[in-house]
């Protein structure tokens, strides 16, 4: 049988501004991602996820956008997106571009029009509505109100993320046809697929209801709260979840990928790919990961969740960092064998992994002084705050308000500047004073290094097709190991990964595990016979 690609495919999220600068002005750009194929090629990964570069102030680092067909030139040109297209498909891997359909920049041609006065044809493109007044208690997802009044024409546009970022009115028959088409712009020249940016806001309730109260001080978009009130006619409403299979009958018939960034509950997330049947998204980001603490137990939940609301064929993701969030290896306090263990994990149990610029050689998050952040939501917030509450805000929110700290250059080399730009151009942030061992270089040529676990299970996902399309069965292992077996056509792959400080034995008999050792992240190590014993934070791979 066929398997479909985007059920089993490797992500990895570019930032583009961060990742490789060709031209020596301090911002990454295509060519630099270009140049850097091969790198990622050999790492393993099959899809590339780059963060926005079409036209845009970079207000929001491209998340502001002002001209959804073409690309900004801190980026390049059309031509560059072209070569850049055809040499990942020449290496056989996908590309996924990120689309915002809930909002533009307030620099948008269309903004400035629908802005200009009550009748302007581009009016009804956004969301207004006039009064005095508020026209309803809805929270941006930033801080505070999300409605923001407009002094031309005394009348108040709704913004679901930052003040400059209007939502678009997709209740208008215009707006509706121009952005779905530019998704088939786009696939037309070469995308594979896209990220679908704060998917579940994109409609909103038709009549603005008010959002019910709820006896909740601190927002959690992911349960659906604001502050003292249930976000539920902002975020999820019916008309979003028929959008996802409006738009994936048009990625359908070319097998494209679509991916979306949905915070809710388990439930919810899956309502977004289908309900009785996979007509909706291929894949919602799935964030736990990112909180959950580092321990069996919990990983042991992550997995049955996943399996319990993501049974094939249904596809879960696992995440451990983004653009927006503290880096995944501050999970593990910086501590190089649990990330090897987690990256372990990530790589073997069923599903898509996402993996972000960076975390494959362990790079930290980065101590920006929130005064001197670039982000605008750091920026936002420090309008309002004291610079120790927004700092303690951020630290509340997982590194979701200074994220600058997560979006530090990629650390290729120990050159000045650790070769993302020339040693004599400015980088747009400051390259981390980390460990010489924290670049991609040092790390290769160590058969130990983080990087290479990651390429070493990212072929052997390639090579043995359980850990791509096997079923999973959870071992009742007791903790601290966490152990599943992964199966397909009387082929068995078995991890057993020890959440610990201490060693750990494990009876492999016991859990009919195969004797074969076919991976370990402590190194190389002979065959066991009857058991073996688990150094700390080993993970290790069995098959047969
Ligand atoms: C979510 C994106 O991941 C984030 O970086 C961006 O600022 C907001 N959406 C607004 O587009």
């Amino acid at each position: 049988m066929e398997h479909d690609w985007r059920n089993s495919t490797v992500i990895y999220q570019i930032y583009p501004r961060s990742f490789s600068d060709s031209n020596g002005d301090g911002i990454g750009d295509i060519r630099g991602i270009i140049e850097n194929l091969d790198y990622l090629q050999d790492l393993g990964v099959e899809t590339l996820w780059i963060s926005p570069m079409y036209p845009s102030p970079q207000r929001d680092f491209g998340y502001d956008i002002s001209d959804f067909r073409g690309i900004d030139p801190t980026f390049g040109t059309m031509d560059d997106f072209g070569t850049l297209a055809s040499e990942v498909h020449r290496r056989n891997m996908k590309l996924l571009l990120d689309m915002v359909l809930n909002h533009t920049s307030d620099s948008h041609p269309w903004f400035k029009e629908s802005r200009s006065s009550k009748d302007n044809p581009k009016r009804d493109w956004y969301v207004w509505r006039g009064g005095a007044k508020r026209p309803n208690n809805w929270q941006s997802m930033v801080h505070g109100s999300g409605w923001h009044f407009d002094n031309r024409t005394e009348s108040w546009y709704w913004a679901s993320f930052l003040p400059f970022q209007p939502d678009l009115n997709w209740r208008n028959p215009e707006v509706h046809a121009y952005m779905t088409d530019t998704l088939r712009f786009w696939l037309d020249r070469g995308a594979d697929g896209f990220r679908l940016d704060i998917f579940d806001a994109v409609l909103e309730d038709a009549s603005l209801r008010n959002n019910p109260f709820a006896f909740k001080i601190i927002p959690d978009l992911s349960r659906g709260y604001g502050m003292f009130q249930k976000t539920v006619y902002n975020r999820h409403i019916p008309e979003n979840f028929a959008l996802a299979q409006e738009i994936r009958k048009i990625a359908e018939p070319r097998k494209k990928l679509l991916i979306g960034e949905v915070f809710g509950t388990s439930d919810i997330l899956r309502a977004y790919c289908g309900t009785s049947k996979p007509d909706g998204l291929n894949l919602v980001f799935q964030f736990q990961c990112l909180t959950s603490p580092v321990t069996s137990s919990s990983y042991r939940k992550l997995i049955q969740e996943a399996e319990a609301w993501f049974p094939p064929p249904f596809t879960p993701t696992w995440v451990f960092g983004n653009h927006d969030r503290r880096r995944s290896i501050e999970q593990c306090r910086g501590r190089r064998d649990p990330e090897k263990l987690r990256t372990l994990f990530r790589l073997t149990v069923r599903g898509v992994p996402c993996i972000y610029y960076g975390e494959e050689i362990g790079m930290g998050q980065q101590n920006i002084p929130i005064h001197t952040s670039q982000d605008a939501v750091a920026q936002l917030l420090m309008k309002r705050y004291p610079s120790f509450a927004v700092s303690l805000i951020d630290r509340l929110m997982h590194g979701a308000v200074n994220r600058d700290s997560c979006r530090t250059p990629m650390q290729w080399n120990s050159s000045s500047n650790a070769g993302f730009c020339s040693s004599d151009a400015e980088p747009w942030l400051p390259v981390p004073d980390s460990p010489e061992e924290t670049t991609v270089e040092a790390q290769q040529q160590d058969p130990d290094s983080l990087l290479n676990c990651h390429r070493a299970l990212l072929q052997l996902r390639n090579r043995l097709s359980p850990l791509k399309h096997g079923t999973l069965t959870l071992l009742d292992t007791p903790d601290p190991v966490l152990g599943y077996i992964r199966e397909k056509d009387g082929q068995t792959a078995a991890m057993l990964l020890n959440f610990s400080d201490a060693p750990s034995r494990v009876s492999l008999d016991q859990y009919s595990i195969p004797k074969k050792l076919v991976y370990s992240t402590a190194g190389k190590r002979n065959s066991p016979e009857d058991e073996i014993t688990l150094a700390p934070w080993e993970g290790t791979v069995f098959f047969s």
